[in-house]
């Protein structure tokens, strides 16, 4: 079975799960034995077909670094969950750019190598898929790798916040260069907004009429600071636009993240508040948290979205492709609901 060719932007802790999955899974064929994994196989393709062949970063504890160590690096949390055996992959150093925000500059050892040639490292490694993984408010980091990705011929995966897919004028770029684009804003797995969304449906799909409610998270983990600087406003956009979208009528909604706690390290509280009515205007509310492990919560959809991309390379498709966005995204170019998501999805890798 022919590998998917990855290369990953940012070495932090999504990358991390990231790349402990593959190893985790591949030692693994029977598929009652892939506990956690959504899709053992998609698209033909089990993890162990995901090989990543190039990485940047920028934090010096990182850079020339094997990725096996890499992952491991400070300022690093994810929970260690295997052994890593040594992938020969080397850390490159990428441009910072605006790769770090106030905060979390004093977390990040920036690195004082040279900026490696990015196009040059990505060709010689024949990378096929690029994910972009930097902190969600590195914008214009986000846009120079979406080049560099256009310029070496890879498809590109957004998992951040950044409007990329769901901007129509780099989705035509990808297009006009034959190349697959998804993204904006990886769903987590076990996520508060698909959580959310799942509940508000069931109630509104029983008659309840829901007048409030707000979805809210805590974090630890370098991306949480860089959330509370740069990305708040935009992250909360995006998670109530999505949110909103699954009541088939107008109600308050807020949906976002609130706040970084540093010893809840790569755990995220999330806080559940839904008010409505019932049967003969009798109220009712939820009043839940539920707490989950932030980087682990991306690798099964990261692994989906990554062979469906595979897919798509394969079918020579172009520009934003729709199912995977609508399936793996908070913020796809088209928002859809759950349902429509879930069978496009299944038609698109059928
Ligand atoms: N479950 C999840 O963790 C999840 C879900 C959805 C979306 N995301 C998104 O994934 C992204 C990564 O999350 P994370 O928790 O791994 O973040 P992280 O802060 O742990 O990792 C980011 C990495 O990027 C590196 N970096 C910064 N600037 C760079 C540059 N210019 N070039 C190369 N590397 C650079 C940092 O050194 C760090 O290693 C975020 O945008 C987040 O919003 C994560």
């Amino acid at each position: 079975m022919p590998k998917v060719k990855v290369a990953l932007i940012g070495v932090g802790n999504c990358a991390s799960a990231f790349i402990q999955g593959i190893q985790y899974y591949s030692k693994f064929s029977k598929p009652q034995d892939f506990v956690g994994l959504r899709n053992p196989i998609l698209a033909g393709l089990s993890p162990k077909e995901i090989e990543v062949v190039a990485a940047f970063d920028v934090d010096e504890r990182k850079v020339g670094k094997d990725l096996s160590e890499a992952i491991f690096a400070l300022p690093n949390i994810a929970p260690k969950v295997t052994n890593v055996t040594t992938l020969n992959v080397k850390v490159n150093k990428g441009p910072l750019l605006d790769g770090l925000g106030k905060s979390s500059k004093a977390i990040v050892q920036v690195s004082t190598t040279a900026d490696s040639n990015v196009v040059k490292v990505l060709k010689d490694a024949n990378a096929e898929v690029m994910i972009n993984l930097l902190p969600s408010g590195a914008t214009q980091a986000s846009q120079f790798y979406a080049e560099q990705a256009l310029a070496a011929g890879c498809a590109f995966v957004n998992a951040t916040p950044n409007f990329i897919a769901s901007d129509a004028s780099w989705a035509k770029r990808f297009a006009d260069a034959k190349l697959p684009l998804v993204g904006d804003d990886l769903i987590d797995q076990v996520g508060s907004t698909s959580l959310h969304k799942t509940l508000l449906k069931l109630l509104s799909d029983n008659g309840v009429r829901i007048d409030e409610t707000y979805q809210l998270d805590v974090g630890g983990g370098t991306e949480s600071v860089d959330t509370m600087d740069r990305s708040r406003d935009a992250k909360r956009a995006i998670k109530t636009e999505s949110v909103a979208a699954s009541i088939p009528y107008k109600a308050e909604v807020v949906a976002g993240s609130t706040d970084y706690v540093d010893f809840l390290q790569n755990k995220r509280d999330s806080y559940f508040w839904i008010s409505g009515v019932y049967f003969c205007n009798a109220p009712m509310k939820i009043d839940l948290k539920f707490q989950t492990v932030d980087a682990p919560n991306a690798g099964s959809v990261l692994f989906d979205v990554v062979r469906a991309v595979k897919l798509a390379l394969n079918k020579k498709l172009t520009g934003a492709v729709e199912p995977v966005c609508a399936y793996g995204f908070k913020r796809p170019p088209q928002i859809v609901s759950l349902e429509v998501a879930e069978r496009e999805f299944a038609k698109f890798i059928a």
